[in-house]
This record gives structure tokens, sequence and C-alpha cells, in this order.
């Protein structure tokens, strides 16, 4: 297995330019960039996160992943996503829960969302996929296509008082727990 890579943080500078940049998009889904996803899967399983676009490891492609674990008690196997240029083609209600995020290490903070989405775009084959997601996931996949256009969360609070710190490691627990309630 390949070591993982880097995820950028808001922290560092240079990092926090790339990471507020607009990522261009994805002309072709080369086996370069399907090598990419899967190393971006593996960091993200690493840092125990359930998302990760491509700018968050330096890379200014349309491109993210994620994941949702499996369900042991209803006995569902995990969800990978791995999606190129994708686009919100149609989204309805609305949602509002804690998220963190890994290149803000140590916050979490309350955000407003969409509760159901459409999202369309390319697979690890390069051909047409839509996945209409709701609550958790539909946070997760908006939360991602806001980091291809260089938005992060903190742009979203819905009160600057609910930005909070919480212990490193802990971002995704509390954005899992606040998400199952
Ligand atoms: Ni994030």
């Amino acid at each position: 297995m390949a070591a993982p890579l880097e995820i950028y943080t808001t922290s560092n500078p240079q990092q926090q330019e790339t990471l507020r940049s607009k990522a261009k998009k994805v002309q072709k889904v080369t086996p370069r960039l399907v090598r990419l996803a899967e190393q971006m899967l593996e960091t993200m399983r690493e840092a125990n996160g359930v998302g990760l676009a491509a700018p968050q490891v330096g890379v200014l492609q349309r491109l993210f992943v994620a994941e949702l674990p499996a369900d042991e008690e209803q006995n569902l196997p995990r969800e990978t996503y791995i999606l190129f240029n994708p686009q919100i083609v149609k989204a309805q209600g609305e949602q509002i829960g804690t998220e963190g995020c890994l290149s803000i290490p140590g916050y979490v903070g309350e955000v407003a969302r969409f509760q159901q989405v459409t999202v369309k775009g390319l697979d690890e084959r390069g051909q047409p996929v839509r996945h209409k997601v709701e609550g958790y996931l539909a946070r997760v996949f908006q939360h991602e296509i806001d980091h291809l256009d260089g938005v992060l969360y903190t742009d979203r609070l819905t009160d600057p008082s609910t930005f909070r710190p919480v212990e490193v490691g802990q971002e995704e627990g509390e954005e899992l727990a606040s998400a199952m309630v």
C-alpha cells in the first residue's frame, strides 16, 4: 500500500491558497487520476474521514471520494464513491448539522445544507453516473463539492459562535454523532 498523501490544512498559508482555489474540470478520467482517487481513499480512511476532495491533497482537479462505513447492525456493506466533475443537478429540503474538515483540524461548526441532492458526474471508468443521496451522505457530498470551488464549511456557518474547538481526530466523530441524531 502506498504511503498516505499529505492532507493540506488552512494553517499553512501556501496550502490554504490551494484550498481556496477553484479546481479545474477533469478532461479525461485517466489511469493516473484513478490511481490518485484510490490513494485519496486510503488517505481518507487513515485519517478516519468520510470524504476527501482533490484540492485537500494539493491537486486542483474536480474529483472527490467519499465512503460510508459498513453498518453491521443493519447488515449493510460500506459504500464507496469516486466522482469526477461532480455537479448538483437537483436539491431539496434543509438540514442543519455539525461539520468538521480534515483541512481544519481541531474544530467543528454548524452548517445548513440541502437535505437531498442529486449529483451527476463521471465514475472511475469515465462513465456518466448520477447519485441521489440524502441526509448525512448528502451533507458529505455538498461539503466535498464546495472544496472544488475553494469553499470551506467555515464560510457557511449558521452562526460564527457554533465554530468551536474539539479534540483533534474527533472532528468526524462529532460530525457523525450529530448527523446520526
Ligand atoms: Ni473538508
